[in-house]
């Protein structure tokens, strides 16, 4: 059963004249239980992808489902951790997770929702830093306290928008293990928004690249088994042959980037010199 559908979305900002298109025509159904990345340059729309998913956007055109019911808005069936996720900064690194748990099981005791925060803190690592503040903590560990909190909210899907990208190597390939642990104790749908095809290839288990013209590009299955071990997948085929095509992919539909914009703007030279003649010529790239 597909979670999270998006169906023939456009989407975009301004208007008129400053309008910027970012997404065209993307169809993309997420799994129940699979863990999708999304794959990107920077500027490609993966925000706006993600934005519309948790229902921060709507779209321009077309539309986004959950469990195929029109998405209208926020919902705590969908945690979000953006890049720049706000942290309180007066608040403990407890109190932040303790925050978004009281937000979503405002229901539950004080002993429900302590043992909660309890639980997302020791998942991501963090009970020895339970009482700093956020401007005591290091990018990782402030990354770490945004997916406590998105995971603390036990929500159906997990949106997380490149959670890792601010991170060094080794802060990185560190938090990218915990990530496959989390995934095997929680059974949440993931959608990973991510730049790195190394870290798609080691958590995901579907991967489809957002091309830079803003629609998507061919399903990648990654048939490798679970748990991934870094060292065995350097000695993997399927692994060598799946990072070879994606990479070949993601080059090839970056190359097409650069020659539209070449063309583009040789077009603009010509047609400041000679606007009238050069828009009669098939040269001409502007809009008519
Ligand atoms: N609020 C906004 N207003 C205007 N343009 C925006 C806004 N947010 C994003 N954009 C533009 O939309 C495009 C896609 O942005 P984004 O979805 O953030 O891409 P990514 O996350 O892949 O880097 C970029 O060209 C960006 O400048
Ligand atoms: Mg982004």
């Amino acid at each position: 059963m597909s979670i999270l559908e998006l169906k023939n979305v456009h989407a975009g900002y301004g208007s008129a004249q400053s309008r910027t298109e970012v997404l065209k025509g993307i169809d993309l159904r997420v799994e129940d239980g699979e863990l999708l990345a999304v794959l990107g340059f920077s500027g490609t729309g993966k925000t706006t992808l993600i934005s519309l998913l948790a229902g921060l956007k709507a779209p321009d055109k077309g539309e986004v489902f959950f469990k195929d019911a029109p998405v209208t808005g926020p919902g705590p069936e969908r945690g979000v951790a953006f890049q720049s996720y706000a942290l309180m900064p007066w608040l403990t690194v407890e109190d932040n997770i303790g925050l978004a748990v009281g937000a979503v099981h405002a229901k539950a005791s004080r002993a429900e929702r302590k043992a909660l925060t309890e639980k997302y803190m020791g998942m991501v690592g963090l009970t020895h830093a339970r009482d700093r503040r956020p401007a005591e903590l290091s990018g990782g560990m402030r990354q770490r306290v945004s997916v406590a909190r998105a995971l603390a909210m036990q929500p159906e899907v997990l949106l997380l928008d490149e959670p890792l990208s601010a991170l060094d190597a080794l802060t990185r390939a560190k938090l990218q293990d915990e990530f496959a642990e989390i995934r095997a104790e929680t059974d949440a749908t993931m959608v990973l928004i991510t730049n790195d095809v190394d870290e798609a290839i080691f958590l995901a288990d579907r991967i489809v690249p957002l091309n830079p013209d803003g629609t998507l590009g061919p399903d990648y299955r990654v048939a490798l088994p679970r748990p991934r071990n870094r060292v065995a997948l350097n000695h993997d085929e399927t692994y060598h042959r799946l990072r070879g095509d994606i990479t070949k992919y993601l080059m090839e539909a970056g190359e097409m980037r650069k020659a539209r914009v070449t063309v583009a703007s040789f077009c603009r030279m010509w047609c400041r010199s000679s606007p009238s003649k050069h828009r009669q010529t098939r040269r001409c790239r502007r809009p008519t």
